[in-house]
């Protein structure tokens, strides 16, 4: 097959995606191929193919691949043609203590990603796709999904009767209300839109916080948890919301360190971290091993993800300016 393929010249750039074609090899031992039906959005993405921090070769963009097993190489016995699987975002971290540090390994950055038809690529670079998802909806949780549930249920192993709060509408902020819910938590959400909010709301938000309107979002939502604060942040905005989640902490609580949606670099005073004994934990997306417990929950629980709107494989840079309008509400997936 022809194997439509989109690249990002080097730098990256909105006028640096072209359309081509790649090669796509049988697979060897251990090795699987996928016909590759979506992928989704995430700011990490976006970053890449916009040039904010552009790869330095041509690389074929997106880390979030969802398909089906077309082949299978010798030695696979995980997989069979036919399966509905998705990629992993480190396809060298399969389990156990993180041991990457950076994207050198993560496709459609350090190494091709799946804006492409087809691929050939280690059985162990990709996992079953919940049952009954739809390939669009399976390719929502390699990044997004799995982010949201490695911060709640591996890092601050949130239980029934917690409060997490969560910031804003995109991906894994959503992805993390399901979570959290699915966990037996309270949640906190907040948002810079009230419509959104009230969409927040028919997902299962229990308290709702326009942070635009409530410059102090962080002690409003301390109040609104009760016993001293919030168990559970999961932080994605970076230097501007930083401060706020430590007040809305209680003593002792968990602060995912996600995002950098308002910038790499700011000022942060460190006094309320030390006064409060937070923790604060760095977070790059999780294992294959996580992805998979995340699958098998989702399977259980019957979850379904929010995927806000389609786009063609070919309109890569449409998507993502509509990304960047920020009028999204969970996932935007490109089919193929
Ligand atoms: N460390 C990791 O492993 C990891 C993994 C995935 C993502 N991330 C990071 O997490 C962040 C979110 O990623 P995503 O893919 O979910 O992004 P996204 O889908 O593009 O999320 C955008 C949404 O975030 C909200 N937002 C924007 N600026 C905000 C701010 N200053 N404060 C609070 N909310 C704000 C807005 O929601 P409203 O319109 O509702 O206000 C906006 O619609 C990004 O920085 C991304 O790089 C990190």
């Amino acid at each position: 097959m022809s194997n439509k393929t989109i690249y990002v010249q080097p730098g990256g750039g909105f006028d640096k995606v072209i359309v081509s074609t790649s090669e796509h090899a049988a697979p060897a031992a251990g090795e699987i191929s996928v016909r590759l039906r979506a992928n989704s959005l995430n700011y990490h993405d976006y970053v890449v193919v916009s040039g904010i921090w552009g790869p330095t070769e041509q690389r074929i963009p997106m880390a979030d691949g969802a398909g089906e097993v077309t082949a299978v190489g010798s030695g696979v016995t995980e997989f069979k043609v036919g399966d509905a699987v998705v990629s992993t975002f480190f396809p060298d971290w399969l389990d156990g203590r993180p041991h990457v540090e950076g994207f050198t390994q993560v496709p459609g950055d350090g190494i091709d990603g799946y804006a492409r038809e087809a691929v050939t690529a280690p059985a162990t670079s990709f996992t079953l796709a919940p049952a009954g998802w739809t390939h669009a909806e399976a390719s929502t949780l390699t990044t997004a999904g799995l982010t949201a549930w490695r911060a709640l249920v591996d890092d601050a192993r949130v239980k029934a009767g917690d409060t997490v709060l969560v910031q804003g509408t995109g991906g894994v902020s959503i992805f993390a209300v399901q979570f959290a819910k699915m966990l037996g938590a309270t949640v906190i959400a907040t948002s810079s839109s009230d419509a959104k909010l009230e969409r927040l709301r028919e997902l299962g938000a229990d308290h709702l916080i326009n942070y635009r309107k409530d410059a102090n979002w962080g002690e409003t939502a301390r109040q609104l948890a009760g016993a001293g604060g919030v168990d559970c942040i999961l932080d994605v905005g970076g230097p501007a919301t930083l401060e706020q989640s430590m007040a809305a902490a209680r003593v002792g609580g968990h602060i995912a360190v996600i995002g950098i949606l308002s910038g790499v670099a700011g000022d942060l005073p460190i006094v309320p971290a030390l006064a409060k004994q937070l923790r604060l934990q760095g977070v790059l997306v999780g294992s294959r091993q996580q992805q998979m417990d995340m699958v098998r929950a989702i399977d259980a629980n019957g979850m379904r993800p929010v995927v806000d709107r389609h786009f063609d494989l070919d309109a890569m840079v449409e998507a993502f300016r509509y990304q960047e309008s920020n009028q999204h509400f969970g996932k935007i997936v490109l089919d193929i």
